[in-house]
This record gives structure tokens, sequence and C-alpha cells, in this order.
């Protein structure tokens, strides 16, 4: 989960990143900011391409922050322009739950709104992961 100080961080951040989205199909520009629990941020912006394919803002911030050897997160906020401020879709919150603990906090937002922090366990109850695998 994310208290208040951090939240306000990472709604800058994302909001910042959402104005690089290439998003020349959807228009819909997405930003995302993810906050490691060393309390170094990482952003993402959706990439959209000719074949209609896309990475989602919040698996890049979710890369970077891998890439750069983070391995522990305390939550993410990402930001549309529109006035539902949704929570990331099925396929970003089944990929968060591979690096992210149940309660890693997630925000819907847009440039001025935002709206209540839900748990990753919240969004993604019953989830199809690792332990599935073990025989
Ligand atoms: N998008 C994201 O970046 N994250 C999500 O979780 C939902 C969808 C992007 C992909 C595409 O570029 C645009 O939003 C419309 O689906
Ligand atoms: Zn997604």
């Amino acid at each position: 989960m994310l208290n208040d100080d951090q939240i306000g961080l990472l709604l800058q951040s994302a909001r910042a990143v959402q104005s690089r989205a290439v998003a020349p199909y959807s228009q819909y520009k997405v930003g995302a900011a993810l906050m490691a629990a060393t309390g170094r941020i990482y952003t993402g912006m959706n990439i959209e391409n000719a074949t209609y394919s896309a990475v989602h803002a919040e698996n890049l911030a979710l890369y970077v922050a891998l890439m750069t050897g983070e391995t522990e997160f305390l939550g993410l906020v990402v930001v549309t322009n529109d006035a539902n401020m949704p929570y990331p879709c099925g396929s970003c919150r089944q990929e968060l739950s591979h690096h992210c603990k149940p309660d890693f906090g997630i925000i819907g937002a847009n440039l001025t709104q935002r709206r209540e922090q839900k748990t990753l366990g919240e969004l993604l109850p019953d989830l199809f992961g690792a332990d599935n695998l073990k025989t």
C-alpha cells in the first residue's frame, strides 16, 4: 500500500510521463508510475504500433524497474484523460501479480482527480499464479 506522500509523488510522475504516450490509433494516452520498496519511482506510457498492438504503460514501468534490479514494489498510479479513471487491465494485473504481493496498492487517476487506492489482491482475487504450476 502507498501513503499520501508516496501517492502525491506517483501522481506527479504518472501525469508527466502520460504526455509521452504514443497512441496514434486509440488516442488513449496512459501514464504509469510505480514505486519500488527502495522508494525509487519508475515510469512508463503506452506505446502503440501499426499492428494495433501496444505496450501497456504499467508493464513498461514494471519492466524498467525489473531491468534496473528492483525486486519489491509498494504500488502504482495509472493516469488517463478519462473520467472513469480505470485501474490497470486484466493482463497488467496478471503481470504485476508475478512480482508484487497482494497488498500492492493501485490507484486510477486522471489529470485532476484520483480514485481510492485498492490492493492487487482486491483487483485480482483467486489469481492463477506460480503456485498453480507446482506439482
Ligand atoms: N492501455 C494501457 O496502457 N494500460 C492498460 O492497462 C489498458 C490499456 C493502453 C493500450 C492502448 O494503447 C490503449 O490504452 C487503449 O487500449
Ligand atoms: Zn494493461
